[in-house]
């Protein structure tokens, strides 16, 4: 560990618990200034390398080769060899020369014409959604409001027909409790009904092939051969994690941060002008994937700190995305900070974000209806955090509001 001297930082816990109570700003604060290259414990005997920089989790995304997403998964948790095994069928968790031709099949479900659909109908989804609550003046946000668009965005990707849509979200919600520490036998029960459905529809769709995501992967093919049952189970997986709960707890902190900061949305009612950057500074200020984790693959020097081949290096998002030498104010919520380089869909490199331009489309069409159309919007009780020191989540966020003609 490299650390200034005569500062302790033995309290310093990045583990579930402490996001369980609040996000660890004024940990991340400290290492930044004292110790960017942190080893940190972990109950089990093992430990990992907290990267707390933006810099650094910069170079450490670009340099693929010295830190594998295959090696040990992106997750922090060590893995026995059948679950890495596993793992390794998601994008998330390949190197080269396996990423780029898996990478290159997913993304056949992003390409502009796909991603213009979407976001045409993510508008009129949104105002679906805020007209449902807006004249009862209270809601449960994360459920009413926050968790509804990415998932109906999803379904619509995946091709899941109208009528899965209300068993799909109960699945998910199932399978995010399964991130949360305590909830983890009822994730693993909605994965097997997730993957069943899936296997489902590759075989409707090899039948009679529609215009969707599904039809492309069960027509593409790696190294001449068709992708099986399991990759395709990992897809569907992938998509539905990569693309519900991220956008969904971005949706959460930017009600929170604009509940805590009323003149931001006065800003936004008078000045349509500043959505563009205001939605920069929600995906920078909320940061919903907290890190992914790479291992090294050789011995390498970081800030002057030996790492060694095979030891887990962690990138914090959500310390880089506040890090005082790249963020004038880093606290502030600004919804007109310019510029904002910020590090919340990666730091650049193979793994970027397929789905950035998605979700920002799906954040401003429902944080858009929600300026417009609920006024002074309170919590009415404290909120519920996740219990996962990967996904940065809210569960349960009861706000009061009044009814604005939008
Ligand atoms: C606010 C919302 C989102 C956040 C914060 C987010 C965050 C991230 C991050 C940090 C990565 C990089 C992983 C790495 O470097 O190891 C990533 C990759 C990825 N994201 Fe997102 N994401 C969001 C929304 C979405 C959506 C809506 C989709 C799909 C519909 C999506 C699909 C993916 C996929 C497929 C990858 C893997 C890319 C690869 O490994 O090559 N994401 N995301």
């Amino acid at each position: 560990m490299s650390s200034s001297p005569g500062i302790d930082l033995s309290n310093i816990d990045l583990l579930a618990n402490t996001w369980s109570r609040e996000a660890p700003h004024d940990q991340f604060d400290l290492l930044r200034k004292s110790a960017p290259v942190f080893w940190h414990d972990e109950p089990n005997g093992s430990g990992f390398w907290a990267i707390t920089k933006h810099a650094d989790v910069k170079k450490i995304s670009r340099d693929p080769r010295t830190f594998s997403s295959a090696l040990g998964s992106t997750f922090i948790p060590d893995q026995d060899e059948e679950t890495l095994m596993m793992l390794r069928l998601s994008v998330l968790n390949m190197d080269d020369p396996q990423h780029t031709r898996y990478r290159n099949i997913v993304a056949k479900g992003f390409t502009p014409r796909v991603i213009a659909k979407l976001v045409e109908d993510t508008n009129a989804r949104a105002a679906r959604v805020v007209d449902e609550v807006v004249a009862r003046g209270e809601c449960e946000f994360v459920n009413d409001i926050a968790s509804k668009v990415p998932i109906q965005t999803i379904c619509t990707m995946l091709g899941l027909d109208d009528e899965l849509w209300p068993r799909m979200v109960e699945l998910t919600n199932m399978m995010i409790s399964g991130l949360d520490a305590e909830g983890q036998g009822a994730g693993q029960i909605a994965a097997m009904e997730v993957y069943a459905l899936c296997d489902q529809m590759a075989a409707a769709r090899r039948a009679e092939p529609r215009d969707d995501i599904m039809t492309a992967l069960v027509n593409a093919e790696v190294d001449g051969e068709r992708l099986d049952d399991g990759e395709l189970n990992m897809f569907f997986i992938t998509l539905i994690v990569a693309g519900n709960e991220t956008t969904r707890n971005l949706i959460n902190h930017s009600m929170l941060a604009l509940i805590d900061n009323p003149g931001e949305a006065d800003r936004l009612r008078a000045d349509e002008s500043l959505w563009p950057t205001a939605v920069e500074e929600m995906l920078r200020y909320g940061t919903s994937i907290a890190n992914f984790r790479r291992t090294a693959t050789t011995d390498v020097e970081l800030r002057g700190t030996k790492i060694k081949a095979g030891d887990k290096v962690v990138m914090y998002y959500a310390s880089a995305n506040r890090d005082e030498e790249v963020f004038a104010d880093p606290h502030r919520f600004d919804v007109s900070r310019r510029p904002n380089d910020h590090v919340t869909f990666g730091g650049g490199g193979v793994h970027f974000c397929l789905g950035a331009s998605l979700a920002k489309a799906q954040i401003r069409a429902t944080m858009q209806e929600v300026v417009q159309r609920l006024g002074n919007p309170q919590l009415a009780a404290p909120i519920t955090r996740l219990k996962s020191d990967f996904v940065n989540g809210v569960t349960h966020m009861p706000i009061t509001f009044t009814q604005r003609n939008g």
